[in-house]
């Protein structure tokens, strides 16, 4: 049996992301977890401990991700889910925040896939994180919703190009725990959780259970997986 390779999470230093190379990590698989800063990186997996091991890239930055990913080796799963927030709207446009957005999202993400495609085998997985944001935006997300939006077409086309390697892409909703929405405080969360059928948000521990499925599962590809309590059902 050859060794099994590295569950790679970009974005890995907090938030879904960290949560996901914590659950592989505490199962004593070789994780590479990454974020803009490499020592902020190396910290966090220290703390997540077992086989975790920390990388800097900045995913804004495609050109320079192959040098950055030249010390990764045999990839079994792929786990993009990096982002960083520009709470943009149309009337106030930030066009330098929106060009980061875009260009971490959708080309750095992209660039991730062509470096480390080579390094997988047929078995291999990659998840991409979109978000219910791109079906129901809120104050601010103007271009989160783009570039959500366009993680669907992303994961379509990928699942397709990278066969018999397996892509697909998750869309959670209003994670309630996570530390983006927990800092907005219950008045805010209170309005979301009244408008999802359990008044219950998402939690990381969902997220991280339906990423594992999907990375997992052998008959689950181009497959874009809502987990959001519901939320637009009502
Ligand atoms: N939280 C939610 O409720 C929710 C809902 C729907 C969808 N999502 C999606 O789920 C994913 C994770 O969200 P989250 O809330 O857990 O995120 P988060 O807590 O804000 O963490 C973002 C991660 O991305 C990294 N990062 C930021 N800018 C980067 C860049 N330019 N290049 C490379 N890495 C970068 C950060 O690392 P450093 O800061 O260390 O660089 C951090 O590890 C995102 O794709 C988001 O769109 C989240």
């Amino acid at each position: 049996m050859p060794e099994p390779g590295c569950v790679v999470v970009v974005g890995g230093t907090q938030g879904l992301g960290r949560a996901v190379a914590g659950h592989y990590a505490d199962q004593g698989r070789e994780v590479v977890l990454s974020g803009r800063d490499r020592r902020r990186a190396e910290a966090v997996a220290a703390e997540l401990g077992g086989r975790a091991r920390g990388i800097g890239l900045d995913l804004a930055e495609p050109t320079e991700l192959a040098d950055r990913l030249a010390g990764v080796g045999r990839v079994d799963h792929l786990v993009l889910a990096a982002i960083e927030r520009d709470e943009n709207t149309v009337a106030a446009f930030d066009v330098k925040a929106a060009t980061r957005l875009a260009t971490l999202k959708l080309v750095g993400n992209t660039e991730v896939v062509h470096q480390l495609a080579p390094r997988m085998d047929g078995d291999g997985s990659v998840v991409l994180f979109g978000g219910r944001a791109k079906d129901r935006p809120y104050p601010g997300s103007t271009m989160v919703s783009a570039v959500n939006g366009a993680v669907t077409g992303l994961a379509s086309s990928l699942a397709v190009e990278l066969a018999p390697i397996r892509c697909n892409a998750i869309h959670p909703g209003i994670v309630g725990d996570s530390p983006y929405w927990s800092a907005k405080g219950d008045p805010v969360l209170d309005r979301y959780r009244n408008q999802t059928p359990s008044r219950q948000l998402t939690t990381m521990a969902d997220v991280v259970g339906a990423v594992v499925f999907l990375l997992e599962n052998r008959s689950v590809t181009g497959v874009n997986l809502y987990v959001d309590a519901g939320w637009l059902l009502l």
